[in-house]
């Protein structure tokens, strides 16, 4: 098995006269936690969006464990979702289901289960994982922003998926809970081994999950790396961006000295 899960190539994307995504190339590698970072309307859910198949890139390809993406018959689309778990950017819980009954659904819909016993013991495996036990019978309005992203992290992990993409996964949230999201994202890589794929625009959260960082900017991947490296960037927007989030100035900026 290759170490690239995902190998993304020159994908271009526009919609009318709007140039999205003007050749995005990133290779993600399998095990890992890759953080795309972004301004907002940079076209990082167009991204996820054309890794699903949901959105055709103009150009590119996207090889999903050697295969293209963009090749792909609506048949082989429907086989490679079954192995990619999304948590959108909102949850997108079914507000008329009960939580258990949202993180069943996939089991039902999208591998055919039919045990009840088998489906309510997954349910309540995936309940406990993202902590939350005992909230199945809970309808999505009657929780909190946190434990929606948590049920729906459960959902997208229900089917065993190889990589999970989570679309701002701490977007809303307050610091404390936005810290509980980032080491449910850890405890879910390190114990199951689900490769995490994250677009987002929280600095301080890539800086703590991530094992690598890529900058999408203007349509491009322009900077991808360790959190180290990203630590000493000169790539002037970027720097922009890590300074405002992290409050540091060319005057406070830490020295060894
Ligand atoms: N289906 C669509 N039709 C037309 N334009 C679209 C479509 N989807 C996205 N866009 C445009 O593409 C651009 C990028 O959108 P996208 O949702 O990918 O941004 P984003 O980086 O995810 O932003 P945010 O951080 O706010 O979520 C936006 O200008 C948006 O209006
Ligand atoms: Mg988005």
């Amino acid at each position: 098995m290759s170490d690239c899960i995902l190998d993304i190539r020159d994908v271009h994307k526009s919609f009318g006269s709007q140039s999205v995504l003007c050749g995005v190339t990133i290779k993600v590698e399998r095990g890992r936690i890759t953080v795309i970072l972004g301004k907002s309307g940079t076209g990082k859910s167009v991204l996820f969006k054309t890794i699903m198949g949901l959105l055709k890139p103009d150009r590119g390809e996207i090889l999903y464990e050697g295969s293209d993406v963009v090749k792909m018959s609506e048949r082989e689309l429907i086989t490679m979702r079954r192995d990619i778990g999304y948590l959108f950017q909102d949850a997108a819980l079914f507000d008329s289901l009960t939580v258990a009954e949202n993180v069943a659904f996939p089991l039902e819909e999208m591998l055919g289960w039919k045990d009840r016993k088998k489906i309510a013991a997954r349910v309540a495996e995936m309940l406990e994982i993202v902590d939350l036990p005992g909230s199945g019978e809970k309808y999505p309005a009657e929780l909190s922003g946190g434990m929606r992203k948590r049920a729906g992290l459960a959902r997208a992990l229900a089917t065993s998926p190889r990589i999970v993409l989570f679309d701002e996964p701490t977007t809303g949230l307050d610091p404390l809970l936005s810290a509980n999201i980032d080491d449910l994202i850890l405890k879910v890589n390190r114990t199951l081994g689900v490769t995490c794929l994250i677009i987002s625009h929280d600095i301080p959260a890539a800086f703590h999950i991530a094992d690598t960082i890529a900058f999408l900017n203007e349509g491009r991947i322009e900077v991808h790396g360790t959190p180290t490296d990203l630590r000493c960037t000169r790539h002037p927007t970027l720097r922009f961006f890590i300074d405002q989030a992290t409050g540091v100035t060319p005057c406070n900026r830490p020295t060894t000295e």
